[in-house]
């Protein structure tokens, strides 16, 4: 039997309670890695962590999304252009921050098991409240925090799914504009400090001014 991640399914019990379990949106707090062949979703939208960036603070592991690989799912990962991506790919969005970031200015979005071509587009980061607020989003805590904007958009850009899974979730931007765009998510963060700060935006909703940032 084929589950809908693409996998074969087995009946595997998630191996840890909802951290958070409303309105069709649902957060695991633990590794991705024990977690994700668990769950079944329709597709993948995630930002994990890379090389030469925060790596201990996001605790990358160079093989942390070989948990990816045989899920046949579409999937749309994040990516820095510093280095290979290190899965197979058939698309890229470029995400152009608009400038001002004193990182890279610009990250690659890799589609996996489908492709809408190659793709540019600008949204700005939210990285402080005024910028945030400008843009229509609300700045956390989170150094990664995605626009709510893109992330909209790249939730749009599945089609008609029921269930998106973010394995890498943050802050919750992914969980957020499924939320927003009435589409069923489930995301997995390690750290509980970021799974609560989801919860939050999640509880709060967001200034959703529909700004192409
Ligand atoms: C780049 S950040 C994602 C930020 C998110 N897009 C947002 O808008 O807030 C990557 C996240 O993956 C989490 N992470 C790293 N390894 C993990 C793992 N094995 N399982 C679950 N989460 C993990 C990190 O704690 C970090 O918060």
């Amino acid at each position: 039997m084929k589950a809908e991640n693409g996998m074969t399914a087995t009946p595997v019990q998630p191996i840890v309670s909802p951290f958070y379990d409303r309105d069709g949106i649902t957060i695991y707090c633990g590794d991705a890695r024990d977690i994700l062949p668990a769950l079944v979703f329709d597709a993948i939208l995630t930002d994990p962590p890379y090389p030469n960036y925060k790596e201990a603070e996001y605790h990358y592991q160079p093989d942390g999304l070989e948990c990816l690989r045989a899920i046949g799912c579409p999937q749309a990962i994040f990516w820095t252009p510093c280095h290979p991506f290190p899965l197979d790919w058939r698309g890229m969005i470029c995400w152009d921050k608009a400038a001002g970031n004193k990182n890279s200015q610009f990250e690659i979005v890799y589609q996996r098991n489908w492709t809408t071509g190659a793709k540019l587009w600008r949204y700005m980061t939210p990285h402080n409240s005024v910028r945030a607020n400008w843009c229509g989003d609300v700045c956390n805590e989170h150094p990664s925090q995605k626009p709510i904007q893109l992330m909209k958009k790249l939730v749009a850009e599945f089609g008609d799914v029921r269930t998106i899974c973010d394995p890498f979730c943050g802050s919750g931007s992914t969980l957020l504009a499924a939320k927003l765009a009435g589409v069923a998510a489930i995301g997995i963060e390690v750290e509980r400090k970021w799974c609560e700060i989801a919860v939050q935006r999640l509880r709060q909703g967001v200034l959703d001014f529909g700004s192409e940032g």
